[in-house]
């Protein structure tokens, strides 16, 4: 069906057929053990759409025997034909993609051309580690002419993988693609605002080949299904990414069993304009950076550091693009979507109320909209609060929606400081004429990785990841595929 079709059957339906209710645990769709739902929301309606299971311990339980079950097999099948598997579920997704994206749109509130671009993003990172599996090769080590010394880079077991709400299909697959590459197992459990596209790929995945029980999806909300899971003693790893006070209390689970976990948190990431930078080309930067999928991105430009002399301009400039920006209903194509909860809206607009109660200034939005067409929805006006103290929350703390804060600096040396002036360390953006200038900037810039005149270049190959309290470990890129695999080393004597 084309993507026409899907919206035309949800917007007279309110639902969409055959969506997937039960976890899917060993290739098959399952109820929860506990026999209970729970309702997945379209935020850009604020409407219940669809009941899934809501799993606990029980369900996680089945999950894990099923990963531990089917590792053996998988670890010990030929990387070739585990690519090989991938990169058919890379065909599918693409044969499949106008469904994905549509569904996607529909469960996280996010504009459809975003959610097929994720799922482009999806398949691509599908193809990506299909091609690395048969490419994860060990070393040897020069212990003489009478030793023989090799080592070889083993699949670390059943793997868990939480994902966040705002991109869950990508988030899905950057994880579980090098995972299945490397020859682990999977229980995936995404959020529970978005549960839907994860287990599409797990039934995608299976039907491409993979064996039953190889990846598993258990929904349900965090607290029930996402503590059991990672801190189950047969998982061997777990990938989390979300929030900063629940990645702190899964490193704590996982620490029990001394599991390792790859954590990718929040941001507060300094987007920096300097005076002899291409505006036009850093407006489009700084559009991007902070009102794709409406500011609700780990990585999202939140905070625009200008050079004094440009700062009027920009601002000025910004704020009209800002204003003009389309709110509306995922499936209708704005330019901006909802955020994905009442709860979630209500934390950006505090955020905005207690700036506008500090006396910041205002320079576009700032306040809660909604879906023109149906007047519902939970959406929040692209926002600027310009000229922004270095101490002020709005500065400091991840607000995760379309409200940029503007920081003036006087030039190179304050710009890097005000960069690095908050307890998070994910991305930072430069846009400047200047090459050395640009070099030496990122060079003293704490953070995971650096975009140089264009905010989120970069694709699959590019490893991602924080310092700080934006957490540590890798995901994309090669680099990805070490958190799977697990070195062992031999040593022989040979004469
Ligand atoms: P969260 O960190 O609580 O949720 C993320 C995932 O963790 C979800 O799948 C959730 O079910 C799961 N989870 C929650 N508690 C868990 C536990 N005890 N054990 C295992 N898994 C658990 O984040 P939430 O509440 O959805 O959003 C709060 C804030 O976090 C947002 O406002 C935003 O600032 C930030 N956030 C950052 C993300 C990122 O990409 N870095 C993604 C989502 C949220
Ligand atoms: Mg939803």
């Amino acid at each position: 069906m084309s993507s026409e079709a899907l919206v035309g059957e949800y917007f007279s339906k309110g639902t969409l057929s055959a969506l997937p209710s039960g976890h899917f645990i060993d290739g098959v769709f399952v109820d929860a053990t506990g026999g209970r739902g729970m309702e997945t929301f379209d935020p850009g309606s604020a409407r219940a759409f669809h009941t899934f299971a809501a799993g606990d311990g029980n369900d996680v339980d089945r999950a894990v025997a099923a990963a531990r079950k089917a590792q053996r097999d998988w670890g010990r099948t030929k990387a070739g034909v585990r690519g090989a598997i991938l990169f058919r579920a890379a065909q599918i997704i693409r044969a499949e993609a106008a469904r994905l994206a549509v569904v996607e749109s529909l469960d996280s509130g996010k504009a459809l051309q975003e959610a097929e671009g994720d799922v482009a993003g999806a398949a691509r990172c599908f193809e990506y580690y299909a091609g690395a599996a048969d490419k994860i090769q060990g070393d040897t080590f020069p212990l003489g002419t009478d030793y023989i010394g090799y080592s070889i880079e083993e699949p670390v077991g059943v793997t868990a993988h939480i994902i966040p709400w705002n991109y869950p299909l990508s988030t899905a697959a950057r994880s579980i693609a090098p995972a299945l590459a490397a020859g682990c197992t999977v229980v995936a459990k995404p959020a529970e605002q978005t549960p839907l596209t994860a287990l599409m790929l797990a039934d995608i995945l299976f039907r491409a080949g993979l064996p039953a029980g190889v990846c598993n999806v258990v929904t349900g909300t965090g607290a029930e299904a996402g503590g059991p899971l990672v801190s189950h003693p047969d998982v061997r790893h777990v990938t989390f990414t979300g929030s900063v006070p629940t990645g702190i209390r899964v490193m704590q689970s996982a620490a029990a069993n001394v599991t390792s976990v790859v954590l990718e948190l929040g941001g507060k990431s300094p987007v920096i304009v300097m005076a002899d930078a291409d505006l036009d080309a850093a407006i489009e930067g700084v559009l991007g950076a902070i009102y794709e999928n409406a500011g609700q991105i780990c990585s999202a430009g939140s905070r625009l550091v200008v050079e004094r002399k440009v700062h009027a301009e920009l601002v000025e400039r910004i704020a009209a693009r800002a204003n003009g920006l389309k709110l509306g209903h995922g499936l209708r194509r704005p330019q901006v979507g909802a955020l994905n909860s009442a709860a979630h809206l209500n934390k950006v607009a505090g955020y905005v109320e207690g700036a506008r109660e500090r006396g910041v200034a205002i320079a576009a939005g700032g306040q809660r909209a909604v879906d023109p067409e149906s007047g519902t929805g939970w959406f929040f006006q692209p926002t600027i609060l310009d000229a922004v103290q270095a101490d002020d929350p709005v500065i400091q703390e991840e607000i995760f929606g379309p409200v940029l804060s503007v920081q003036v600096v006087e030039g190179e040396e304050e710009a890097v400081a005000i960069a690095n002036g908050t307890d998070f360390g994910l991305v930072a953006g430069i846009y400047t004429r200047d090459f050395g200038r640009a070099h030496r900037m990122a060079r003293d810039i704490e953070a995971g990785q650096i975009y140089i005149n264009e905010y989120f270049a970069g694709g699959i190959e590019v490893p991602f990841g924080g310092s700080k309290l934006s957490g540590f470990g890798r995901e994309k890129g090669l680099e990805a595929l070490r958190s799977y695999t697990r070195t062992k080393s031999l040593a022989a004597k040979i004469s």
